[in-house]
Formats: structure tokens, sequence, C-alpha cells
């Protein structure tokens, strides 16, 4: 029997992990998605179901890790929220702001690995949604950091991953979080306000505050 070949997210990871670049598949992918040749897995057209579910209206400013196509950033948006939504990959983001014209989200190409200083300690709610576990482990602890500093006191930082505790090991990516890497989230004055898992165990919803 041929075997099924790879998916192209699987292909281009692969190739760009070996040149030592956590990310720059991300952006290959998304210009293959965009001339046909490829499909990006995690595009659902809509915000994700739990975040939907969970969502109160906000009056702060919200920051979206990995914002793909915008569709959790607008959620957050329509719920009030001032939202800042960054990726890496420059042809989601223009993708974002092309899908929504009238958007008030200000939507930014930046690096979870080297992110802007100004975002310090800045944001009242942080939404890190299956982003941190798309890149190799090697560079777990340093997004951690980052993302645990975007927290403003008195803020709540949303965080779900893959939970590897009930999925069956498979080669990356994604590479799913232990309990105690999501924990890990509680450094510099960052605490663990809750966390379960969700969608029949499989998934980590945690939340944060400092
Ligand atoms: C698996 S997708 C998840 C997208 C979205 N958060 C969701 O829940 O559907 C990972 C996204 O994070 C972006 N990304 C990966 N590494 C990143 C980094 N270091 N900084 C910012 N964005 C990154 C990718 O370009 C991609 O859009």
């Amino acid at each position: 029997m041929t075997p099924t070949p790879d998916p192209a997210d699987r292909v281009l990871a692969r190739a760009s992990l070996a040149e030592g670049n956590p990310t720059g598949w991300f952006e290959q992918l998304y210009t293959a998605a965009a001339r046909g040749e490829a499909e990006v897995p995690w595009t659902r057209g809509a915000p994700n179901p739990d975040l939907a579910a969970w969502v109160r209206p906000g009056a702060g400013r919200a920051l979206v890790v990995g914002s793909a196509l915008g569709d959790d950033a607008e959620l957050l948006s329509a719920a009030g929220w001032t939202v800042t939504a960054f990726d890496v990959a420059p042809s989601a983001v223009q993708a974002a702001r092309a899908r929504f014209p009238k958007s008030t989200v200000d939507y930014v190409v930046a690096d979870l690995l080297n992110p802007p200083g100004e975002w310090h300690h800045a944001f009242d709610l942080v939404v890190e949604i299956i982003n941190i576990q798309a890149m190799p482990r090697d560079f777990r602890a340093a997004a951690i950091t980052s993302l645990a500093g975007f927290l403003a006191p008195g803020g709540t930082a949303l965080v779900s991953e893959v939970a590897e505790e009930n999925v069956a090991p498979e080669p990356g990516p994604p590479w799913p979080f232990s309990r105690a890497e999501v924990e890990s989230v509680a450094q510099d004055g960052v605490r663990l306000v809750s966390l379960e898992t969700i969608r029949d165990g499989v998934r980590y919803w945690a939340t944060f505050t400092r």
C-alpha cells in the first residue's frame, strides 16, 4: 500500500526545524495556503469555541498571542476589550487585517520569543491558545517567560495547550504540555488561579493572575 503523504504543515515544519528555525514554517504554510497548495489545520473561520464560552465583557487591554486569521481577537474586541493581536507570520497578520477591514484590533507582526519591550506588564487579559506547543520544547521556557511578562497587575492570563497526559505521543508539531509546564507560567509574580482539562481531557485550560 502507498503510504499517505505527510500534510504540508508537517513537511514545512520539519524543513524549517532542521535549519534551526522554530517559526519560519508558519509564514511558508500561510503563503502556500494562499496559493491553494496547503491547508492551515488550525484555521476554522470562527473563534475558538472554548474561548467564546469563557470570555467576559471587558474594558481593558487584551493581547492575543499567535492570532492567526484574527477570529479570537475579533471575539475579544466585540466583547469590549481593546485588543492587540500578534503573529510571527506576516501573511497571517495581513490576512487578518484584510478579513476585518473595519476592525479596531491592532494586528502586529511580532515574535513571542523577542516581543516589544513596551508590552511588559501591559495587558489586563493575555490569551495563549495552542501556540507555544507549536514550537519545539527547547523554546518553551523562553516563550513562557515572555508570556508571563505581558500580564499587568490584577489581570488574567488564559493558557490552553494540548495535555500530554491524555494524548498518544507523536512526533511534533505540536509538542503537548505537561501539567508542570502549564503551571510554570506562574513565575515572576504571576499566580495560578485555575487549571482544568477540557475536551474530554485532551486540553489544559488554565488561568493566572498577577
Ligand atoms: C497552531 S497556530 C494556533 C493559532 C491560534 N492561536 C488558534 O488557536 O487557532 C500557531 C500560531 O502562532 C503563530 N506563532 C508561532 N510561533 C510564534 C511566535 N514565536 N510568535 C508569534 N506567533 C507565533 C503561528 O504563525 C500561528 O499562527
